[in-house]
């Protein structure tokens, strides 16, 4: 297996779990060695390699500050290394490629929990909608070369995956390392207290990047569908019960206030994942387990 961002919150994931299953060889390039952004090179290696599945992982990601700044680059590089990914492999008789989306792709006032069939149904979120059509881009490739070549490629879509090896810079991290990097550093400082963005009210789901990995080659394995199919922890949690957690787990005493002069965001956001769950997957890692085991990784960066 060929994993496209091998180095990745996602991709080092699904890397570790093909070792730890011991079935199977898996390949990686780094940047360095292999841009996806250079389309004969990437022919080129899928070609000479002749993989027997393909896992696009690598993307160009970032937050809302990163999306809305860089719209171009968002729409342009995720256009490019998916379609050259899932070109090359066509051309070298790849059988099986899961592509990796993202719950953005699906419209900003989707009915909770987000089903997959509400894909296209409304506007997006507009701070990351380049990146959100790149993505259903990539999701209506994958459908084009089962439809018109036979390809039975597949399209995944994450809930916001948390985990070792995440980006934990306070600029541009998702809310969960963010909050893990925040609460470090007032427990290292000794700050009596931290002061947090909007309510805390706001429900959001999490899934560890390991549950995400075994999804991944459960998917791989078993399913053989057009379309995306959601893939989430199926409970949520209010902002402000993260943060307990969080602050429990880096070991932080001090209060936590709330600045509710600052946006919530969405008030819920949570994915419809009963189809990957009817198949028979289901996420183990427990979010206190996890946290701890993103906190660890951190600590040891
Ligand atoms: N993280 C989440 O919460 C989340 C949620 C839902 C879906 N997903 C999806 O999961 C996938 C992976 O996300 P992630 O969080 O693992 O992202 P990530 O940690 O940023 O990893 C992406 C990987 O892609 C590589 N890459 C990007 N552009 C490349 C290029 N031109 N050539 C070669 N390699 C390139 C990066 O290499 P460098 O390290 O060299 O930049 C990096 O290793 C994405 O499709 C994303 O949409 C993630």
């Amino acid at each position: 297996m060929y994993v496209a961002g091998h180095r990745g919150l996602v991709g080092s994931a699904i890397a570790r779990h093909i070792e730890a299953r011991g079935e199977q060889e898996w390949i990686g390039q780094t940047r360095a060695e292999l841009d996806l952004l250079d389309r004969d090179a990437v022919f080129d290696f899928v070609k000479a390699t002749k993989p027997d599945s393909i896992v696009v992982a690598a993307a160009k990601v970032g937050g809302i500050k990163a999306n809305s700044t860089y719209p171009v680059e968002f729409l342009t590089e995720n256009v490019q290394l998916q379609s050259n990914l899932m070109d090359a492999a066509h051309a070298a008789d790849v059988p099986r490629l899961l592509f990796l989306g993202s719950s953005c792709i699906y419209p900003k006032f989707a009915e909770q929990p987000i089903r997959e069939d509400s894909l296209l149904t409304g506007p997006l979120e507009p701070t990351n909608d380049a990146y959100a059509i790149a993505k259903i881009a990539g999701i209506r490739l994958a459908d084009g070369y089962r439809s018109q070549y036979g390809r039975d490629w597949i399209s995944a879509m994450p809930t916001n995956i948390y985990g070792p090896g995440d980006n934990f810079d306070l600029e541009t991290s998702h809310v969960l390392p963010a909050l893990i990097h925040r609460f470090h550093m007032a427990k290292v400082s000794g700050a009596k207290s931290v002061t947090l963005w909007g309510t805390g009210s706001a429900l959001r789901e999490f899934l560890h990047a390991d549950d995400l990995a075994e999804a991944s080659l459960f998917l791989l394995d078993s399913y053989h569908e057009p379309g995306p199919i959601n893939v989430g922890f199926g409970e949520e949690i209010a902002i402000r019960d993260l943060a307990g957690i969080i602050a429990e787990v880096v070991g932080f005493e001090g209060e936590i206030e709330w600045d509710s002069s600052k946006p919530d965001g969405t008030p819920r956001k949570i994915l419809d994942s009963s189809r990957v769950r009817a198949l028979g997957w289901e996420p183990r890692v427990q979010l206190r387990d996890g946290i701890r085991h993103a906190y660890e990784w951190f600590l040891a960066g």
